[in-house]
């Protein structure tokens, strides 16, 4: 029996299959590898356009390459090139190397996305680049937000958002107190789960502003992701995330 199941695969049919099958693979693990890092989402901001070969194009690049150069050993990089502002954020858990690979590919994909938008924001898993001709430091971005969720429902919704909004009400007082504004952890859910989050603001923010950020952002929880496994606020300035498993490479 078992030798004559095993024939079947040399049949011309089975191999047509089964190579048709292996091409796919190829295919899609090629296309997995050149698009191996998609950003979540991006915004062109509508503040108008610049003149390519004039200062503001140089002045964006030599801010750009300071942001990469300088966003990983801290994670946070902040800097003016005369009109230019930025600023690169990486996720609190980021090693150098993942923060570097992150904020290069976020600048190369957002000139490519907004080419010649005088300022654009972008955010992957790992980090978030904005840019801008006017100065935006220290003030909280309530323009640029998306949300992003889990489609699986929970089983006990009430309890579950309930905890959801303590763990991450926590993280809020916690990250707007630590100097880097970032703070991560988890809690219990009914017997045997937990829920896995963190929130983070970026360093221009004053404590204050930033748990403001940070609250605001909690307070959209129940529009964006009631009663869902997982869910993100995500803003220019601050963003919140929670799971029901552990996603970070550094809990
Ligand atoms: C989750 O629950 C909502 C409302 O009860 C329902 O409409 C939706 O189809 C559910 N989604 C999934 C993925 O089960």
């Amino acid at each position: 029996m078992s030798s004559s199941s095993s024939s079947i695969i040399f049949t011309p049919k089975t191999l047509i299959l089964l190579i048709n099958t292996l091409l796919l693979l190829l295919v899609q693990t090629c296309h997995g590898a050149a698009n191996d890092n998609p950003p979540l989402f991006h915004f062109c901001s509508n503040t108008g356009n610049y003149t390519p070969y004039t200062p503001y194009e140089s002045n964006l690049k030599i801010l750009i390459n300071s942001l990469i150069y300088k966003t990983p050993s801290t994670g946070f990089g902040q800097f003016q090139n005369q009109q230019a502002y930025g600023l690169a954020l990486c996720r609190g858990d980021a090693s150098v190397g993942d923060c570097k690979t992150c904020v290069t590919d976020a600048a190369k994909e957002l000139r490519s996305l907004c080419p010649y938008n005088k300022g654009a924001v972008i955010w992957y898993d790992n980090c978030e680049v904005k840019y801008s001709d006017t100065d935006f430091f220290g003030q909280v971005d309530n323009t640029n937000k998306f949300y992003l969720l889990n489609v699986q429902n929970v089983s006990d919704a009430a309890t579950f958002n309930y905890v959801v909004k303590e763990l991450l009400s926590l993280l809020a007082s916690k990250a707007s107190e630590d100097p880097r504004l970032y703070a991560s952890g988890d809690l219990k859910v009914g017997e045997c789960e937990r829920v896995y989050g963190l929130a983070q603001c970026t360093r221009d923010l004053s404590s204050v502003d930033c748990n403001k950020c940070l609250h605001d952002a909690i307070h959209q929880l129940p529009s964006c992701c009631d009663g869902k496994q997982g869910g993100r606020v995500v803003g220019g300035s601050c963003n919140i995330r929670y799971e029901i498993y552990p996603f970070l490479s550094k809990p």
